[in-house]
């Protein structure tokens, strides 16, 4: 009897690991509308990074992002590492062969990212500080030298670090997909104060924005009155279709191919091991699998021999 029981907690156990690897997003709160959800490669108990759209999504944090939202987590050398967008097995044509391409301080494709920088550096021999270009060890530069730098450039509003923006929302990648392609023509019964931009996901609350005309003395919404999904906040929209050149000519230069990779890089950038972990997670789940199938063997053999 107790060995049976303990073979069905086994078993009851190997379910929930499966369960919790394969659990899903619940339904998106407030008054915004509800997420988009594209098919991410990253999601799902195998799910991995597409080395591709990394690589693009890297190009539009770079060419749009980068502009206001820093990535202080980040090196240069990051880029290189294994399972990153840059990871290089083998060193492309033309790179003496003595080169470990495989180790990201000689990538040449880092190095030549972090060289497209100018980075301040010093004191040299005079006391003097100068610039030179980029190197892999360096971290990304940053769009502003301090926050009140920062605030005065966006009404009043930080833009927040991007390293790990992604863990920082709720189902942060469906998130921030959607947030790209929320931006719409404000409904005519909101007023959107200056220097704020309405969007259909960000979570807010548009009764406060509604016109004199649709409230009551009390400021609620008159009867009849919809009250519009989404909020109001200080970044005006980023994306616009056609604005990054991309190298592949069959990938659309849209709005939405664009929200699609610079989220894969964004959850890139805030967990670098998600393949690792993933992998781990399987094998764990085979392992107990088969420990489930020897203990329910062993218990049937051992319990075969007792006299009924
Ligand atoms: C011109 C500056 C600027 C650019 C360019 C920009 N942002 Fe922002 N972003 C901001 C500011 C400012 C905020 C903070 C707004 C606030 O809190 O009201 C912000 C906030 C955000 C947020 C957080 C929203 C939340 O839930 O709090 C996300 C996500 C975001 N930006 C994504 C992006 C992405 C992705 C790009 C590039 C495609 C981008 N931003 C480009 C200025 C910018």
């Amino acid at each position: 009897m107790i060995r049976s029981t303990r073979a069905s907690a086994t078993l009851v156990a190997a379910a929930i690991s499966l369960a919790s690897l394969a659990s899903t997003a619940e339904a998106a709160g407030g008054g915004a509308k509800e997420l988009m959800h594209p098919h991410f490669g990253f999601e799902g108990v195998t799910g991995h990074y597409d080395k591709e759209a990394l690589q693009r999504g890297y190009q539009v944090y770079r060419t749009i992002c980068s502009s206001c939202h820093s990535m202080k987590q980040l090196s240069f050398r990051n880029l290189g590492q294994k399972g990153a967008p840059f990871y290089l097995d083998e060193c492309p044509d033309g790179v003496p062969e003595t080169t470990n391409c495989s180790n990201p301080n000689d990538n040449p494709i880092v190095k030549a990212i972090a060289a497209e920088y100018q980075v301040q550096d010093g004191p040299d021999d005079y006391g003097d500080m100068f610039d030179r270009p980029g190197v892999p060890s360096d971290p990304f530069p940053r769009p502003y030298p301090n926050e009140q730098i920062a605030r005065l450039a966006n009404n009043g509003a930080l833009p927040p670090d991007m390293s790990l923006l992604v863990k920082a929302r709720h189902h942060g990648a469906a998130y921030i997909y959607s947030l790209m392609q929320g931006y719409a023509e404000p409904p005519a019964s909101v007023e959107i104060p200056a220097g704020q931009y309405y969007n259909e996901y960000y979570p807010g609350d548009m009764s406060q924005y509604l016109k004199p005309e649709y409230k009551d003395a009390e400021g609620h919404p008159l009867e009849g009155v919809e009250v519009p999904p989404g909020g109001v906040f200080a970044m005006s929209q980023p994306l616009y279709d056609g604005m990054v050149d991309y190298a592949d000519e069959e990938m659309p230069e849209t709005i939405e191919q664009y929200a699609k990779d610079v989220v894969e890089f964004l959850t890139w950038a805030s967990e670098p091991k998600l393949e690792e972990r993933k992998k781990l997670g399987v094998m764990t789940v085979i392992y107990l699998v088969v420990l489930c199938g020897l203990l329910y063997a062993s218990y049937r053999e051992i319990w075969s021999k007792v006299d009924h």
